[in-house]
């Protein structure tokens, strides 16, 4: 503990019906106990304290008057701090904690410590606990008490950092959170096996001359920016850096431009990938992972949730607590020590992941409310199964979703950084050959979407609503000029991507092996690739063999999502394509009546059984399959049975055999998802 004098602080109140100014009071004499002088006034004595210059760490409790308003006795604290002349700084140099008392009958909850609290925060003043909101509709001292149990481990972590603060820059290591918790219910409640701490970027330093603490100016930071490299002395990297330098992803992304996107059904679009500079080596058949950010909007909710809003720009550390319960406990490669907080959330973890049980017992253990809780544990039960398949898992919550649902639920980040799990990249097949596009790959996406429900509002996929806002700003109707050519390539939005070769999934090296290719919607762009690749080996080499070329293509509607048609009719017109066999799913049936006419691919595929099998039994050819796993593959593997089961004359089981004969052979290739 230091000196006596580093260990005092201030408690004011604001009062209107004593209830504050006996918590204050209560606080005060527990301070003694814990090794503290507490010094106590109300807020409307101001000549007893002067928050403008006061080194002393300061405790607020704040009452709220009616719906709105801070007691009387604060009128004039506020009306001081509201001053528009005060500078963006005023109370860099104060550190404190809020204890705000309000009724969730009213309106505005806890209205008067709120006003104080967030313009405090606006004029640079730091918590040093989080801030507590007490309600008298359900007994304040449902978190009055841990609060306080709380405080007394904070104040001593800023004390003890405090005495060290003439090394560089203030060391605030903002226990809040987890000390809040711990004590919430007078029990240690934090499962985590991580301690997190959070660091001011703000340098302070002690002015030996005036004896005061002031803040070197670090203003402006944003995300992972230089200023935080600079109150850290450490190199830690600029955002677009960072996005390459991950730790736990390999520095080999590619950052390429978007180009327009084309499609005729919105949800379709596609985008070109361009890197002039870099080579871009792949062969078709191969993957790309796209990096991409959660969503800020969710970033931001999910910071204002968890009460560290004003910390998204603190330097996050990691550490594994000394009596950590799990042997096999670590701490999590994929969380970089000195990200800051916004950076981590945006580019680290997986935030929209559905929280497994594990996760939501966890939850539990931070939530306040009695029913919130009980049905939190009901949902990880073992009884709870169904009900957690069908509220949980089938119906995509996130964590986020969890937090709407159950307000009093307030987790640490230690639990979100021991939980959640790491940002992965998402996959998507190149549709295109760097033999025709040297340097550049081309992609084709359909935009996931989830449609509202009771447990979530609507919203689109991470990464496929990511890119398609990406690209929205440079879409064109298809036929007009190409945003690009106004604007140039540097003008256009960027993406980080990595080549995700396949070993298996490419076109067999000898042009002679015919190929069967069943490629349904966004399933045919791995086709297009191998496609562009035989006609440039045909203009190449013309005297070659080119065994036959099947594509079996699917889609709703000829006339609107037909992926790729224009390039589909020009490699079957030019023979790179010897049969391109198309159905729609939805359109009508045509003039001629054709009834049974085939919806799916695995109808054509029957259409053409003798081809079919002629070519993987007698020809040696390959067959692969690109696209949705859940229904299509399957349902392409039973038509595979019935053909060879037909063709042989053999039963099911034997067929069976064949086909895993095929597979070994690599002759029956997937590339599929779901
Ligand atoms: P649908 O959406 O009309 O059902 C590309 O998505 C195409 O694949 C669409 O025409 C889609 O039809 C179709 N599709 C859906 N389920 C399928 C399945 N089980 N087998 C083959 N194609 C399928």
């Amino acid at each position: 503990m230091p000196c006596e004098v580093a260990a005092r602080f201030l408690i004011l109140y604001g009062s209107q019906r004593g209830q504050a100014q006996s918590i204050a009071e209560e606080i005060g004499q527990q301070a003694a106990e814990h090794g503290f002088t507490a010094d106590i006034s109300c807020l409307s004595n101001q000549h007893k304290y002067n928050v403008d210059h006061e080194i002393r760490p300061v405790v607020f409790v704040v009452s709220t008057t009616g719906d709105v308003d801070p007691p009387d006795t604060a009128q004039k604290f506020v009306r001081k701090i509201k001053n528009k002349s005060l500078a963006h700084d005023h109370f860099s140099h104060l550190r404190y904690a809020l204890l705000a008392l309000g009724d969730t009958n009213y309106a505005n909850f806890c209205n008067g410590g709120k006003t104080i609290d967030s313009r405090l925060q606006q004029l640079g003043a730091k918590h040093f606990y989080a801030t507590g909101h007490a309600d008298d509709g359900t007994g304040l001292e449902v978190v009055v008490d841990p609060w306080i149990e709380g405080l007394w481990d904070a104040l001593k972590k800023l004390f003890s950092s405090m005495s060290t603060s003439n090394q560089q820059g203030t060391d605030l290591r903002d226990c809040t959170q987890d000390n809040y918790h711990k004590n919430a219910s007078g029990q240690e409640k934090n499962k985590s096996d991580l301690e997190v701490d959070l660091h001011l970027l703000k340098l302070s330093e002690v002015d030996s001359e005036k004896g005061k603490t002031i803040t070197s100016d670090t203003s402006d930071v944003e995300t992972l920016s230089t200023a935080l490299v600079a109150s850290l002395k450490q190199s830690v990297p600029t955002l677009s850096e960072s996005v390459l330098n991950v730790p736990a992803l390999p520095a080999s992304y590619l950052e390429v431009h978007l180009e327009q996107g084309s499609t005729e059904r919105s949800k379709r679009l596609r985008t070109t990938g361009i890197d002039d500079e870099q080579n871009i080596a792949y062969q078709p058949g191969d993957a790309f992972d796209i990096l991409c950010p959660n969503r800020a909007s969710e970033v931001e909710e999910l910071l204002l949730r968890l009460d560290l809003q004003t910390q998204n720009n603190c330097a996050v550390q990691v550490n594994l607590l000394k009596n950590s319960s799990k042997k096999a406990a670590k701490v999590p490669l994929h969380i970089p020590q000195n990200g800051s907080l916004q950076f981590i959330l945006t580019w680290c973890l997986e935030i929209r992941s559905t929280p497994k049980k594990a996760f939501v017992r966890a939850l539990a253990d931070f939530t306040q409310n009695g029913s919130e809780k009980r049905r939190l544990l009901e949902l990880c039960s073992k009884e709870g199964s169904a009900d957690y398949n069908s509220f949980v898992r089938d119906a995509n919550v996130c964590l986020l979703d969890l937090l709407r649902a159950f307000p009093s639920c307030l987790p640490p980040l230690s639990l979100l950084f021991e939980h959640l799990t790491k940002l992965q990249p998402r996959a998507y097949s190149a549709a295109s050959s760097s033999l025709q596009h040297p340097g550049k790959v081309h992609f084709v996406f359909n935009v996931v979407e989830f449609p509202a429900r009771p447990e979530h509002p609507a919203r689109t996929g991470l990464c496929t609503g990511w890119l398609a806002d990406h690209v929205s700003s440079i879409l064109r109707p298809l036929g007009t000029v190409p945003a690009s050519e106004h604007l140039g390539t540097s003008a256009l939005p960027k993406v980080h991507v990595r080549p995700r070769p396949s070993s298996t999934f490419h076109l067999p090296a000898d042009p002679s092996i015919p190929v069967v290719m069943v490629g349904p919607g966004t399933g045919v762009a791995s086709f297009i690739g191998f496609l562009e690749q035989r006609e440039k080996e045909r203009e190449v080499n013309q005297e070659a063999t080119f065994g036959e070329t099947w594509l079996f293509f699917g889609c709703r509607h000829k006339d609107k999502d037909f992926l790729f048609r224009e390039e589909l009719e020009r490699f079957a017109h030019n023979r790179i394509l010897s049969h391109l066999i198309v159905c729609f799913s939805r359109d009508e049936p045509d003039a001629a009546g054709t009834l049974n006419s085939p919806t799916y691919v695995q109808h054509n595929l029957r259409l053409h059984a003798k081809n079919v099998a002629s070519i993987l039994l007698k020809d040696k050819g390959c067959l692969y399959v690109c696209g949705d796993a859940k229904n299509m593959a399957k349902d392409v593997n039973d038509t595979l049975l019935e053909i060879i089961g037909n063709e042989l004359q053999i039963d099911k089981l034997d067929a069976m055999k064949i086909v895993a004969g095929l597979r070994e052979e690599k002759r029956y290739l997937q590339d599929i998802w779901s």
